[in-house]
């Protein structure tokens, strides 16, 4: 490890002024950030830039930036030299013009880089042994396969990161024509190991040859009609009708840079190549008082284990995120097909591997949207009714990673419900199986063609600050009462509190039994009853994992273990399965974050919420998958002081949500 200061001016490229110290890098901090590093180092041909993202600074003094010195405005650079094989880290101060830190990370690889995504397929597609499996599948047109680079996972000692090049195993499609569905054929039973810093195939198993299946399962329309074998779509519906959303006085939110207002909420958005969408700040304006509910809450990791022995699916083990990277996977959106009505957009700003910006134009979309019934009355014996709306700011992005896309939706609601839902679609990671077989870990979807048992696990990390910083967390369950002296009629149950004391023991699941769920409390701060303010995290459907003991993924990806982790705030803490998961057997991430078990009560507490999706495939989810949802809300309980959408106004000009029946 070695640590330079830089004295030589920008050569011109002075950083914009950031209006404020969580807003993003710019394209032109970027570029300020690469050039500064590499005027303070000698930088080898071979290194390559992996993501460049703001270093954020710590957290001010009551978490108020206007009451500090401004901060350094700074870049954090995660670079890898592939001659070396070594992993970097640098901080670079924009503000300061210098290098402060460049520190090797040995034993560890990179998540992919941006210029390893597309040059995987060409390596394959070149080489000999790959090309001679292909033939004998009576493949010869070598440019309608598709090959997608999945990351290597752990399997044994082999694929240590200490000693092993950086892998990936690539699985093959092949297209019927250019341009048609890439997953409908897959070539099963075939796996290409490839070097991604040598640039070459390792290895190529062919496990045997099965048929490819032999339909092509599209979806895009100009080739939907044409297909026999789906009658079931015999054209586009005529019948559908117009639905406008429109709002004639503009739309609702006010934004400032990155700092946006909505009703009474106030937050800072944020983006980066790995997280992609980040809130800031997020607080609810009560009645005068700004009251601040979370500091910083991102998606830390997702993992999609594979639940299939076959060949070409058992290390189907991918972590989208900490191998991938989610902000360079963000699609740009598009207005009246991603979000509809009125709409504001924020770039998102990533790198290449030569460390050059990209922008990433409309990576996410803002908005906002009726919600349905926020609440209602009606007095049968006066005849009043009292109706209102609820309406909700949705902030959004969609990633595509591969074969999936993954929908990352923000709600924050007129009621103060908080709501982070998970939308999945895109298109299935295929196998095939011979004519007449059903597969054992999976579910046909078409001739030869089936879907593979497997799940979808996200974490979302939350540092919370209700009320303030210091919080404790409770976990809720509802039982029946336990003094049988106190239950005569045998009817009567009671929620029981039970507080979270360390970080060791805060490790929690869910449980429906109880309709357990987990309360945030400011014990410093009560409400008018008394009572100390809270939020509670409650989670949606929860999916046991079927991670097994003895499994390469189990260590891994131990976050999928526990629906709630809880830490103490610590700035280097950021990610549920670690830094850099790629090749990484060992525990990495929240088990380690934990290990100190160190007190979480009354303490600055940070959150991590395991939700995941389990997909026994349907029929019905090929050739596109229809968007499946997990996800958890945070509401308010007992933070306000009665229901906070009391003041909401009857929505219709006529009276007709607040009259007499
Ligand atoms: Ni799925």
């Amino acid at each position: 490890m070695t640590t330079q200061l830089a004295d030589t001016p920008a050569d011109g490229l002075a950083p914009e002024p950031a209006a404020h110290p969580l807003d993003p890098l710019s394209a032109q901090e970027i570029r300020e950030a690469v050039a500064i590093l590499k005027r303070s180092r000698e930088l080898g041909e071979t290194l390559r830039f992996v993501m460049i993202s703001l270093h954020e600074p710590p957290k001010p003094p009551g978490l108020d930036f206007s009451l500090a010195p401004v901060p350094d405005r700074a870049a954090f650079i995660v670079a890898y030299d592939r001659a070396e094989k070594m992993l970097y880290e640098a901080v670079v101060s924009l503000s300061r013009d210098a290098l402060l830190s460049w520190t090797g990370v040995p034993g560890r690889l990179p998540s992919y880089l941006a210029e390893d995504m597309l040059a995987i397929e060409e390596i394959v597609r070149a080489d000999p042994g790959w090309q001679e499996a292909m033939r004998k599948r009576g493949v010869t047109d070598f440019s309608l396969a598709m090959i997608d680079p999945w990351p290597s996972g752990y399997y044994g000692p082999q694929d240590h990161p200490a000693t092993s090049p950086r892998l990936c195993r690539p699985l093959t499609w092949l297209r019927s024509a250019p341009r048609e569905h890439g997953y409908a054929r897959p070539i099963e039973g075939l796996v290409v190991t490839v070097d991604m810093d040598a640039r070459i195939v390792v290895d190529v198993t062919d496990h045997g040859v099965l048929p490819v299946p032999p339909n092509p399962g599209n979806y895009a329309p100009e080739f939907m009609f044409d297909q026999a074998n789906r009658p079931a779509f015999t054209g586009l519906r005529e019948d559908l009708k117009t639905i406008s959303i429109t709002q004639p006085e503009g739309p609702g939110f006010d934004v400032d840079g990155w700092a946006v207002s909505w009703q009474k909420w106030h937050l800072r958005v944020g983006f980066n190549p790995r997280e992609g969408l980040v809130l800031h700040q997020v607080s609810y304006d009560d009645r005068g008082r700004i009251r601040p509910i979370m500091y910083r809450a991102a998606l830390s990791e997702m993992v999609v284990p594979y639940g299939d022995a076959s060949p070409t699916q058992w290390n189907k083990n991918v972590f989208d995120m900490g191998e991938v990277g989610m902000g360079l996977m963000a699609n740009s959106l598009t207005l009246g097909c991603d979000c509809l009505g009125e709409i504001f957009y924020f770039d998102g700003v990533v790198n290449d591997s030569m460390g050059e910006p990209v922008v990433i134009e409309n990576a996410i979309c803002m908005h906002e949207e009726d919600a349905g019934i926020s609440w209602k009355h009606t007095d049968f014996r006066t005849g009043e009714v009292e109706v209102r709306r609820l309406r909700r700011l949705v902030i959004s992005t969609i990633a595509t990673v591969g074969n999936y896309e993954y929908g990352f939706f923000w709600y924050l609601y007129t009621d103060g419900t908080i709501e982070y839902d998970v939308k999945l679609t895109g298109v299935l990671t295929t196998g095939a199986v011979a004519e007449g077989e059903k597969p054992r870990w999976g579910v046909l979807v078409a001739p030869g063609l089936y879907g593979p048992n497997h799940q979808h696990f996200f974490n979302v990390r939350m540092d919370m600050c209700v009320d303030g910083e210091r919080n404790s967390v409770y976990e809720v369950d509802s039982v029946p009462e336990p003094d049988p002296a106190l239950n005569p009629h045998h009817n009567a149950w009671i929620a029981r509190s039970t507080r979270l004391e360390t970080e060791g023991t805060a490790c929690r699941d869910a449980d429906q039994s109880t309709a357990r769920f987990w309360k945030i409390v400011n014990p410093s701060v009560l409400n008018e009853l008394g009572e100390p303010v809270a939020y509670k995290l409650m989670p949606g459907v929860t999916v046991p994992s079927m991670v097994q003991p003895g499994s390469a993924i189990y260590d891994r990806a131990r976050f999928v273990q526990h629906n709630l982790w809880v830490t103490v705030y610590d700035p280097a803490q950021l990610y549920a399965a670690g830094r850099y998961p790629y090749q990484c057997p060992e525990p990495q991430g929240l088990p380690e974050y934990v290990a100190d078990d160190a007190p979480v009560t009354d303490a600055d507490v940070v959150l991590w919420a395991t939700v995941g999706a389990h997909h026994i495939v349907r029929p019905e989810d090929w050739p596109v998958m229809p968007v499946a949802h997990t996800g958890f809300q945070l509401k308010p309980t007992g933070f306000f002081d009665g229901n906070p959408a009391l003041d909401m106004p009857p929505s219709s000009p006529g009276g007709a949500c607040h009259h007499h029946g």
